[in-house]
């Protein structure tokens, strides 16, 4: 399963590369807005420091905007995924900008039909967000597994991008449903590689080694 960074944070994307396993970064609007910056500029740094797929979102949504935009963001860098709402707009952009090599991440996906139709538009990445299906008591896991299904049964080329992950366990459940990518916020990466048994049990041969030779 490749591993993406979700943040507009430049920092955490530097730690995170840092680590040697980062694959590439998705970004949206509302991550951009807490970081304060601008949009293109931070693209840009991004880009500079990730080579894999940077997703870049539109904040336009109607198809003329989201075809111009798609256009500008896609100039920033050769690694940058242009972003688009999964709408009939969203959709026809995903084709137009598809066939002309520029590559899409249908984001805003919450059921499967919507990751069929941004699959046969030829996009390159579909996001289904399994923690916000979560808030509203959905079990937001559901829609991977049938997405999985989808996309095997008809060999769509399109990646599985598990996107609004909150927690380790989340990430145990995609890697088992088969999620091709994962997008994860920083902290849920720090915690991927925790737990107690490791911490105490670093402690203890250390402390026994000193113990024994100083
Ligand atoms: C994905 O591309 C989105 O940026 C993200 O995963 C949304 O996560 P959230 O629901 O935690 O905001």
């Amino acid at each position: 399963m490749e591993l993406y960074i979700d943040t507009a944070n430049l920092d955490e994307i530097k730690q995170a590369h840092d680590l040697g396993v980062l694959d590439g970064v998705t970004t949206n609007p509302s991550l951009i807005a807490a970081e304060g910056v601008d949009y293109g500029k931070r693209l840009k740094e991004i880009c500079d420091v990730v080579s894999g797929p940077v997703s870049a979102e539109v904040i336009a949504i109607d198809y003329d905007g989201m075809m111009k935009e798609g256009h500008e963001r896609a100039q920033i860098a050769e690694n940058i995924v242009v972003k688009l709402p999964t709408t009939m707009a969203g959709l026809k952009a995903c084709n137009a900008l598809s066939n002309e090599g520029i590559r899409t991440n249908m984001t805003l996906c919450f059921q499967p039909l919507q990751a069929l139709m941004v699959a046969k538009a030829g996009a390159f990445l579909v996001s289904p967000f399994i923690g916000r299906l979560d808030d509203i008591g959905h079990d937001g896991m559901d829609i991977i597994h049938q997405i999985r299904q989808v996309y095997d049964t008809y060999g769509f080329q399109t990646k599985l991008l598990a996107a609004s992950i909150r927690h380790t366990k989340h990430m145990v459940d995609c890697a088992l449903a088969g999620a091709d990518v994962a997008t994860v916020p920083f902290n849920v990466i720090q915690k991927m590689l925790a737990h107690p048994l490791t911490s105490s049990g670093l402690e203890k041969f250390v402390s026994d080694y000193k113990k024994a030779f100083g």
